[in-house]
């Protein structure tokens, strides 16, 4: 077990199984129809440092609401799930983690808290501040991915496992389904598990968030053509390729498109790969999955969950759940 004083790391993802990642995901986006990129590849430096910007931007609600949530429940939240342990997934900074850690401090409940994030970096830095800033707050940071790592969440004692900013949007349904299978499959009777997602809403304004008018979200969309730039040696110009933000009805969702402006041939020079795109022709990079309350709360059930309460904010725009595995 860690000391109080300094957090440990476990990483269970090193720079090669995220370089190996990296090039299997570009190989068969490219060459897929229509073309698609995951968007865990918008989050370098600069990539996090524009989302971090968009949280800002007046149209883009969904972290504001969702902090209101906090602000308004954690005690409620925290007392509920009886837990003496925080499981963080996705956790980067740890911003959204402190509203919770205050209110299980305050509860006299706060035990250990368990970052998981596949950015070895960041989640290293917020450790380190966590654990001087909580004495006596056991920290463990898991590097991994939560596709394939929560086996290692494991620790004695009760677990509060969050998700939390909404990030459960960019998985499709079936994405969904394994990962709430994955989860529930590490759970034992009692833990929590409390879920951010975005709701549906007015069209207009569900757009507006990802295509603001100071072309914030515009700039993130393209970064992911400087990150494959940078790292698979591609030659996008990605002034060349134009930000798309429009919402699927079928699917009930956000997706961000790069459309290429002209007719070009961009060569991956790591992966000996030449790729061909005709004017206009479009790829995808996100989805941002908005729901009912009632149709997440059903899968959280199937998933063999049972939902104990949920929390949304004014107007409806964004929830949290909170479910207990029986
Ligand atoms: C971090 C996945 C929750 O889907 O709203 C914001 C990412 N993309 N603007 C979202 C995002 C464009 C965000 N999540």
């Amino acid at each position: 077990m860690p000391d109080s004083i300094t957090p440990t790391i476990e990483v269970h993802l090193g720079p090669g199984d995220l370089r190996a990642a990296m090039e299997a995901d570009v190989r068969s986006g490219l060459t897929a129809v229509p073309k698609q990129l995951p968007p865990v590849y918008f989050y370098d430096d600069r990539g996090s440092r524009l989302f971090d910007e968009i949280t800002r931007l007046p149209e883009y609600y969904p972290t504001r609401a969702e902090r209101a949530i906090l602000d308004a429940h954690a005690k409620e939240m925290v007392e509920m799930a009886g837990a003496d342990i925080l499981v963080e997934l996705g956790a980067g900074t740890c911003d959204k983690s402190r509203v919770l850690l205050d209110a299980m401090q305050a509860c006299g409940l706060l035990g250990s808290f368990l970052p998981l994030d596949v950015s070895d970096t960041t989640l290293w830095e917020a450790a380190t501040r966590l654990s001087q800033e909580y004495p006596g707050l056991t920290v463990g940071a898991v590097v991994a991915d939560f596709h394939h790592h929560l086996i290692h969440l494991d620790a004695s004692g009760r677990r509060l496992i969050a998700f939390l900013g909404g990030t459960i949007g960019n998985f499709d349904p079936a994405q969904r389904q394994e990962f709430l299978a994955g989860l529930v499959e590490i759970m034992r009777p009692g833990d929590r598990f409390l879920l951010g997602a975005d709701l549906l809403k007015d069209r207009g304004k569900l757009v507006a968030a990802y295509d603001d008018s100071a072309g914030v979200t515009a700039e993130f969309n393209r970064n992911v053509l400087h990150v494959l730039n940078r790292e698979l040696g591609t030659d996008f110009a990605p002034d060349r390729f134009a930000h798309v933000a429009r919402f699927n009805e079928e699917d009930h969702r956000i997706e961000m498109w790069l459309r290429s402006i002209d007719d070009c041939v961009v060569h991956i020079a790591d992966l000996g790969l030449l790729v061909s795109f005709a004017a206009g022709e479009e790829m995808l990079t996100e989805i941002s999955t908005k729901f009912t309350p009632l149709a997440l709360q059903d899968e959280l059930s199937a998933a063999g969950m049972d939902v104990e309460a949920s929390w949304t904010s004014p107007g409806d725009e964004f929830m949290l759940t909170m479910a207990v595995r029986p």
